[in-house]
């Protein structure tokens, strides 16, 4: 086993609500065991032009309630090149770092896993996006709050809807995957999800409309900004064409459901995360994901985290259809 006795750890791609509690956990155990903590700024962007501070317990106080990031975050496009990948290497070796853990999404691991196939600076990931799209873990830091977030939403939104008989088209976020808007579309008895994984709920939601059933109801549609037929606007155009007795609106949640204090699912995950990548940095490891499995901790190879396709449960889509019939 090396000694580890440097880490840096930074954030990375869009922020998630939760990161600050990883943060914390990473800093909080490195010290417990004897490890000195560089907080790495700006994602990527941060090794490239060493943006660098020491992190003590006192600086990780206080912010395991917050939203966003401390260390802040960015998509670095320079760290897909090269040069900008011997940069970041040189400025992490110049401040001795022995590891990193990196929190973030799909495209921070595709960095990590690049980067540690050339060099020899452990990476450890921890799974932090809304989007719960990671492959090998059953949450992401994030979503658990961002589905609180946007059912909140949709349950005023039902008010009004409700009041005047209307139907809302609610675009929620998920980048190419349907898992927020499932679990939020089931959470607030949506009348139909629209998600990118599957073909055939536009012609259930058609079927509906043409039932006439609901018309004089109100109607809650979720639409996952990746699905294929172009999101709320696009769709919600479309039928208020085919079916002009409809009241038809949309909303777009966006990155309000980026924003938000934890809840308390994702900063116990965060917390059990942040603790465990330490661990694993500790016992050798690199390029590896810690995810949590049936509420286990699992290292799961970045390989894998970022090849493998998570699908959603398609059982959840059956089960929200019958709910809402
Ligand atoms: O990956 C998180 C996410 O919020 C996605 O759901 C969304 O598609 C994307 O980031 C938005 O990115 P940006 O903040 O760069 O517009």
């Amino acid at each position: 086993m090396t000694k580890i006795k440097k880490i840096g750890v930074m954030t990375s791609g869009g922020d998630a609500p939760g990161m600050n509690a990883a943060i914390r956990a990473v800093t909080r155990t490195a010290i417990y065991n004897n490890i000195e903590v560089i907080g790495i700024r700006e994602g990527y962007t941060g090794m490239i032009e060493k943006l660098f501070t020491p992190l003590w317990s006192h600086d990780v106080s206080d912010i395991i309630q917050r939203g966003g990031t401390i260390l802040k975050t960015a998509r670095c496009m320079e760290f897909k090149t090269n040069e900008g990948r011997e940069k970041a290497y040189r400025n992490l070796k110049e401040v001795n770092l022995d590891g990193v853990v990196v929190i973030g999404g799909d495209g921070t691991f595709t960095g990590a896993r690049i980067f540690n196939e050339e060099y020899d600076i452990p990476f450890v990931g921890i799974p932090g996006t809304i989007d719960n799209d990671i492959y090998g873990t059953d949450y992401t830091i994030g979503y658990d709050t961002a589905l609180n977030t946007v059912v909140e939403a949709v349950d005023k939104i039902r008010d009004t809807a409700s009041a005047h008989n209307r139907m809302f088209f609610v675009e929620v976020m998920g980048a190419e995957a349907g898992f927020i808007a499932i679990r939020s579309g089931i959470a607030t008895g949506a009348e139909a999800i629209i998600i990118p994984e599957t073909r055939d709920e536009v012609k259930k939601l058609n079927a509906l409309m043409e039932s006439g059933r609901r018309q004089r109801a109100s109607n809650i549609v979720i639409v996952a900004e990746g699905d294929e037929e172009g999101g709320a606007f696009v769709l919600a155009n479309k039928f208020k064409k085919l079916y002009p007795s409809y009241d038809i609106r949309i909303t777009v949640l966006g990155h309000l459901q980026r924003g938000g204090s934890p809840s308390a699912f994702d900063r116990v995950s965060a917390s059990r995360l942040g603790f465990s990548a330490v661990e694993a940095l500790m016992d050798d490891q690199k390029s590896t994901m810690v995810g949590i499995q049936n509420n286990e901790i699992v290292l799961v190879p970045f390989r894998k985290a970022i090849k493998l396709h998570k699908d959603v449960n398609r059982d959840m889509l059956a089960i929200a259809e019958i709910l809402s019939s």
